[in-house]
């Protein structure tokens, strides 16, 4: 049987600190002295870590079947229950298959029109000459969007109270992601506690959404009914409240934060590369001028579309999938038995030197030609959106709402970072920046 590099302790819980420290920084640098695919000890622990793209494409694609979420999500399953972000077949595939229609690109110009006005309300509230987080502005952008666009209501009066909650929740997994130690979110404990009254703040939300929803004569045609409407083909019976609100929660998470994680990162790259951001700041006068970006004018804007790209290459917001063998399993000649758990950080794969030229440089021509974000189309080089059965079902919509914003954004005016030689990133529920992002808007000139 084949052997991966073991990267064993040397001193006692050393890599147990550098991954608490920061996990993407610590492997990186760990992928560059041993390649690709190894074992780490990490405290009393082995992981097996998978960059690879012949590693990647193997467990997330040619054997998909064999490889569940199963435990590997264990934390997560306290915010989104049975969804279908840490579900497996057969509910899995149920689910999946119920949701499909409602993300079709069909619906493109209705998101369109949702993603302008929620963007268009927060560049009005932006404070003049106020610093400002630029990551909070974004998070209340794309959580109105997402809820506008998946479930045709507004957050309204409820919207303070529901950005406090994901606060705590932010705050409470990004703790849990980077902890030492930790118990269970079974034990009772005043973490625990927080994280539940946050997480039922959502809940009653989803909940009055889910009442009013079915108390409607003639409702519209997006998720929420989708999912309302949907039944199980054996038994015929539609989906139970808890399950109703596990999807509800999964999407309205998976669908706000990602994009607002690759929204800050493109503005402190933009910041970081005054050169960068002429290009795209000229691209959009020139194909936008003052007007709004239709579905015709989006697509000629092939510079902003790399810049968000090339963002995701470098800061992937999903920047690690885990994966448990639900089988005996094999990944090239190495044998692993059932129960086993894989960590495929993208991250690496995204900065392999022996895959990318210069990969720490923030280049975005390098999607001018090649504008694809499947990772076949990369040969495995590039997913940020996943792969196999798996594959985010909103890439459509987040790579719309990714190019509406930054174009909006740089149309009305420019970004000023309060310290963009200091940026850091963070692992929260997803790859952030840290500290918010502090920034000056300062408006265009009339033109
Ligand atoms: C730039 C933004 C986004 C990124 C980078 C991203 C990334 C990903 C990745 C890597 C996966 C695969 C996870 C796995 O294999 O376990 C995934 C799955 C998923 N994403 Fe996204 N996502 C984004 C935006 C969205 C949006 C806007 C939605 C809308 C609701 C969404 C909903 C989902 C769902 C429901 C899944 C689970 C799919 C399944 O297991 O069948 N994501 N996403």
């Amino acid at each position: 049987m084949a052997l991966l590099p073991s990267v064993k302790e040397t001193f006692a819980r050393h890599h147990l600190r550098a991954m608490t420290a920061d996990a993407p920084g610590f492997l990186l640098e760990t992928m560059q002295r041993v390649g690709p695919d190894f074992w780490l000890g990490v405290g009393n622990t082995t992981m097996t870590v998978l960059s690879s793209p012949a590693a990647l494409r193997h467990v997330l694609v040619q054997r998909a079947g064999a490889w569940g979420r199963g435990s590997a999500l264990s934390d997560t399953r306290l915010l989104f229950g049975n969804g279908i972000i840490a579900s497996d077949p057969p509910l899995w595939l149920r689910q999946r298959r119920t949701m499909q229609p409602a993300f079709h690109h069909a619906h493109a110009t209705r998101w369109l029109e949702a993603i302008l006005a929620a963007t268009d309300r927060c560049l009005d509230a932006l404070p003049g000459n106020e610093p400002f987080s630029v990551r909070q502005a974004m998070l209340r952008l794309t959580r109105e969007s997402i809820v506008d666009v998946l479930f045709s209501d507004t957050l309204g009066a409820d919207a303070e109270l529901v950005g406090e909650a994901f606060a705590v929740i932010e705050q409470v997994m990004g703790e849990r992601a980077v902890a030492l130690a930790k118990l269970p979110l079974s034990t009772p404990t005043a973490q625990r506690d927080r994280l539940h009254a946050a997480i039922g703040v959502i809940d009653e939300r989803l909940f009055g959404l889910m009442a009013s929803r079915r108390a409607e004569a003639e409702p519209p045609v997006d998720l929420l009914t989708m999912l309302l409407r949907a039944t199980d083909p054996e038994t015929g019976q539609g989906m139970t409240d808890q399950q109703l609100r596990d999807e509800l929660m999964s999407t309205f998470l998976a669908g706000h934060e990602t994009t607002t994680n690759v929204l800050t990162w493109a503005m402190a790259l933009l910041g970081q590369h005054p050169a960068e951001a002429k290009l795209a700041a000229t691209e959009v006068d020139r194909v936008l001028g003052t007007t709004a970006p239709t579905m015709e004018s989006l697509s000629q804007l092939p510079r902003i579309s790399a810049v968000i790209r090339e963002t995701m290459r470098l800061y992937p917001p999903v920047w690690m999938i885990a994966r448990e063998a639900l089988e005996d399993a094999e990944v090239g000649s190495v044998r692993m038995p059932r129960g086993s758990v894989v960590l495929l950080p993208m991250f690496l794969t995204h900065r392999s030197p022996a895959l990318w030229n210069e990969p720490a440089m923030f280049k975005p021509e390098r999607f001018l030609k090649e504008t694809s974000t499947d990772a076949a189309a990369w040969d495995f080089r590039y997913l940020p959106f996943g792969a196999g059965p798996h594959v985010c079902i909103g890439n459509r919509l987040a790579l719309l709402e990714c190019v509406v914003v930054l174009a909006r954004w740089l149309q009305r005016g420019t970004v000023e970072l309060e310290a963009p030689h200091s940026v850091r990133h963070a692992v929260g529920i997803s790859l952030m920046v840290a500290d918010g992002l502090p920034a000056k808007f300062r408006l265009s000139e009339p033109r």
